[in-house]
C-alpha cells in the first residue's frame, strides 16, 4: 500500500484518537492539532506507550490563520497532506429559546467554519498532485435534528453540504470528499449528556448500545482507501440503526 500523510483535526478526542490509530495502522503518517498543551502532552505520551508516533501541532481550527499555520507545520514535518479528516467538534447544548449568541457562534466556528479553514489550506496542494481524500465527521443529529442542538445540527448538516459541493468540484482531480455521520458513541461528549436523557437515547438505538470510536474509524479508513477512488459525495451513517434515512 502507499503510505500517505494524514491530518486528523481534533485527534486527541475520543473518535479522533481511534481515527489516528487506524490510519497509522494502515501505514500512513498521521498528524493532529491541539489547543491544550498539557492534554496534548499526556495524550502523546500515552500513544507512545502504545507504540504510536503522531505529529502534534498547536492550532485552533476555528481560526483561518491558525489553521493555515498548522497545515504548513504538518507539511514541513511530514510532507504534503494527502488525507484530511475534519473531525474537530464541540457541543454547547441548549434549547434554542435559551441559546446564547456565544453558544451558537462557538459551535458554528469550531464544527463548520473549521472545515473551510483547514480544507482551504490543503486543497490547492491536493489539486496540483491530483490525489486527495477528505472526510467530514458529521453526526446523526445533522441528519435528524436533536432537541437542544440547533447549533450543532446546523453545523453538522452544513458539513455534508460542504462535502457534496467539494466532491463535484474536485472529482476530476483524483480527490474524493465524503462524510461519515456517527450516531451516539461512548465518548466524553456523549457521557456529558445527562444520564436520564442518555438512557432514553440508548433505548432508541436498535443495536441496543452506544457505538465505539473504532467503529467510526473503520468507516473513515474505508473512504480513504486507494480502492475507494470512485466513492465521492457519499454520507455513510454509522449509528447502530438509530436513523435510517437515505
Ligand atoms: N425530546 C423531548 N423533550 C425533551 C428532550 C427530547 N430529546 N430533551 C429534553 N426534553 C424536555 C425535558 O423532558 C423537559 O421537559 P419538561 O420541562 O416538560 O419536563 C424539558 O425538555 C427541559 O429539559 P431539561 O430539564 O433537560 O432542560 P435543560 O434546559 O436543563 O437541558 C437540554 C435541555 C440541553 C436539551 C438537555 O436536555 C440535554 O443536554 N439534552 C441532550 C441533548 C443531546 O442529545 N446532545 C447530544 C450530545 S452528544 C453529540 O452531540 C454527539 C453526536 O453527534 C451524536
Amino acid at each position: 500500500m502507499t503510505s500517505r500523510v494524514a491530518l486528523v483535526t481534533g485527534g486527541t478526542g475520543g473518535i479522533g484518537t481511534a481515527i489516528c490509530k487506524r490510519l497509522a495502522q494502515a501505514g500512513h503518517r498521521v498528524a493532529t492539532n491541539y489547543r491544550n498543551e498539557g492534554k496534548a502532552r499526556a495524550w502523546a505520551e500515552a500513544m507512545r506507550e502504545e507504540g504510536f508516533g503522531f505529529t502534534l501541532v498547536r492550532g485552533d481550527v476555528s481560526s483561518p490563520d491558525e489553521a493555515a499555520t498548522m497545515v504548513r507545520q504538518v507539511e514541513e514535518a511530514l510532507g504534503p497532506i494527502d488525507i484530511l479528516v475534519n473531525n474537530a467538534g464541540i457541543t454547547r447544548d441548549a434549547t434554542f429559546h435559551r441559546m446564547s449568541p456565544e453558544q451558537w457562534t462557538e459551535v458554528i466556528n469550531t464544527n463548520l467554519n473549521s472545515c473551510f479553514n483547514v480544507t482551504r489550506a490543503v486543497i490547492e496542494g491536493m489539486r496540483e498532485r491530483k490525489w486527495g481524500r477528505i472526510v467530514q465527521i458529521s453526526s446523526i443529529n445533522g441528519q435528524k435534528g436533536q432537541y437542544g442542538q440547533a447549533n450543532y445540527a446546523a453545523a453538522k448538516a452544513g458539513m455534508h453540504g460542504f462535502t457534496i459541493s467539494l466532491a463535484q468540484e474536485n472529482a476530476k482531480l483524483g480527490i474524493t470528499v465524503n462524510t461519515v455521520s456517527p450516531g451516539y458513541i461512548g465518548t466524553d461528549m456523549v457521557m456529558a449528556v445527562p444520564e436520564p436523557v442518555r438512557e432514553k437515547i440508548i433505548a432508541q438505538i436498535p443495536t441496543g448500545r452506544l457505538g465505539t470510536p473504532e467503529e467510526i474509524a473503520y468507516a473513515v479508513a474505508f473512504f480513504v482507501a486507494e480502492e475507494a477512488a470512485w466513492i465521492t459525495g457519499a454520507n455513510l451513517a454509522a449509528n447502530g440503526g438509530q436513523y435510517m434515512g437515505w
